[in-house]
């Protein structure tokens, strides 16, 4: 007897379950569809060109793509990375077998405590935003913008990827090492004296040492830092700046309030939790206007490739209006297949960013928010000055987002009514 009602219970619930699944699909062939068939087919030219992207980005160009050829490919454009920062990772090595020795160890880190609890995750930031504003404001209340995201997020990768508090962290020193870092970077890409390279390779070695000093010589710690933190302040600043102080429609501005107010407790409810979805899609169009990564370059057998993810983000044949800052964007319904296959700042398949569908999204959207909420926004009564003209004078001019030219950006907190 007990037998048959358990075997009921079992056959009414595996039914409930297909029932629902079921219905799940059906709501879904019926209303999606619906929405997408309204777009208008994309010009064949605009799909070649998104088409010829994704081959340079998958290495589909490649006659033989085997992961050593795959590495080599990726290796060569990035051998000035290994000149500059004497980094040897998954963006550098031709060894498969590093390969697999370095990226197996980031997916280690990146699900534990130290970087999916996002509460945890919040207050470490909040104490790193506190030091830096400590350091970074003077007397005149005018706030280097670059360099104090900078120096917030290089706190928090430390944070996530080597287990250090930022109250831990001599702020000198980081001041140091994200000055030389970005130094180099620029020198990488032009004609540097080898004199001054040395000279910021020895700054940037020092300062790492002092900030880490229990890590072994042969382990440098810039194989981590340079894909997590080179890839994010820049982001983080752009989506921040655009957010808080430019012209965005009402919609947008309505929903960054409520990510301001929901982040991070959204992020405890689970990702169908409308504030969370909303703090995503933050991040999403953060990094489709100002991808950190603007192109993927590839090199075979002489033959140089590049995908130029900038322009797949902003064609106007796919994405309407693409330098307005629209998350809404993301939205179901209203994301496309064209604007999914368009859409590529992790890079796609076999290569895809580790960090793509959880840690960089939900941190970017972190920092933001503790930024608007410590520094302000045009709202809140705070004023960006950007040094350019046309951009103080348009709020609806879109942000330039090279990596010099957010250097003169600086924030002035004003009292409300004063
Ligand atoms: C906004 C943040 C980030 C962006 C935009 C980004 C972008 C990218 C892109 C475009 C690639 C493909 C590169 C190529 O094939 O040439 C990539 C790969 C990779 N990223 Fe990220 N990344 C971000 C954050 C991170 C973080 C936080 C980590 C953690 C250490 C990380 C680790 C890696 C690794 C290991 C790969 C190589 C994957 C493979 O080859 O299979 N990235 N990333």
């Amino acid at each position: 007897m007990g037998l048959s009602y358990s075997t009921m219970a079992i056959v009414k619930l595996a039914f409930a379950a297909w029932f629902l699944a079921w219905l799940s699909r059906l709501v879904y062939d019926l209303i999606v569809p619906s929405f997408t068939k309204k777009q208008k087919p994309i010009p064949p030219e605009t799909s070649k060109f998104i088409q010829d992207q994704r081959r340079v980005a998958n290495f589909g160009f490649l006659p033989d793509k085997s992961l050593e050829n795959r590495l080599i490919a990726r290796a060569i454009p990035n051998e000035r990375l290994v000149e500059v920062y004497g980094i040897d990772n998954s963006f550098t090595t031709t060894s498969a077998t590093a390969y697999r020795r370095f990226l197996s160890g980031v997916k280690r880190i990146l699900p534990n405590s130290k970087t999916e609890n996002w509460p945890r995750f919040f207050e470490a930031a909040s104490t790193a935003f506190g030091l830096t504003l400590d350091q970074l404001s003077n007397t005149r209340g005018s706030l280097p913008l670059a360099a104090f995201v900078r120096q917030l997020v290089f706190l928090t990768t430390l944070y996530s990827f080597f287990d250090v508090n930022p109250e831990d962290v001599n702020l000198e020193d980081v001041g140091v090492a994200t000055i030389a870092i970005n130094d180099l970077w620029v020198y990488s890409k032009t004609d540097t004296s080898p004199e001054i390279l040395q000279a910021s390779r020895t700054q940037l070695k020092g300062a790492l040492r002092r900030i880490l000093p229990n890590r072994s010589t042969t382990d440098n710690p810039l194989n981590i830092i340079i894909p997590a933190y080179e890839t994010m302040w820049r982001v983080v600043l752009l989506t921040y700046i655009t957010a808080g102080f430019r012209d965005v429609d009402q919609d947008t501005a309505d929903q960054f309030r409520q990510v301001v107010q929901g982040v991070p407790e959204c992020f405890e409810r689970g990702s169908s939790d409308n504030v969370a979805t909303m703090a995503m899609n933050f991040s999403k169009e953060g990094l489709r206007l100002y991808p950190p990564t603007r192109r993927i370059y590839r090199d075979f057998d002489g033959e140089q490739q590049t995908a130029d993810i900038l322009q797949c983000h902003r064609d106007p044949a796919i994405w309407r209006d693409p330098e307005r800052f629209r998350p809404g964007r993301f939205a179901p319904g209203e994301f496309t297949a064209d604007m999914k296959r368009a859409y590529l700042p992790f890079s796609i398949e076999p290569h895809k960013c580790p960090a793509a569908d959880r840690f960089a999204p939900h941190v970017i959207v972190i920092l933001v928010v503790i930024l608007a909420k410590g520094l302000g926004t045009l709202e809140s009564g705070a004023e960006v000055r950007f040094g350019d003209e046309e951009l103080d004078r348009d709020r609806s001019a879109v942000l330039p987002s090279g990596r010099l030219d957010t250097e003169e950006w600086t924030l002035r907190v004003r009292k409300k009514n004063v």
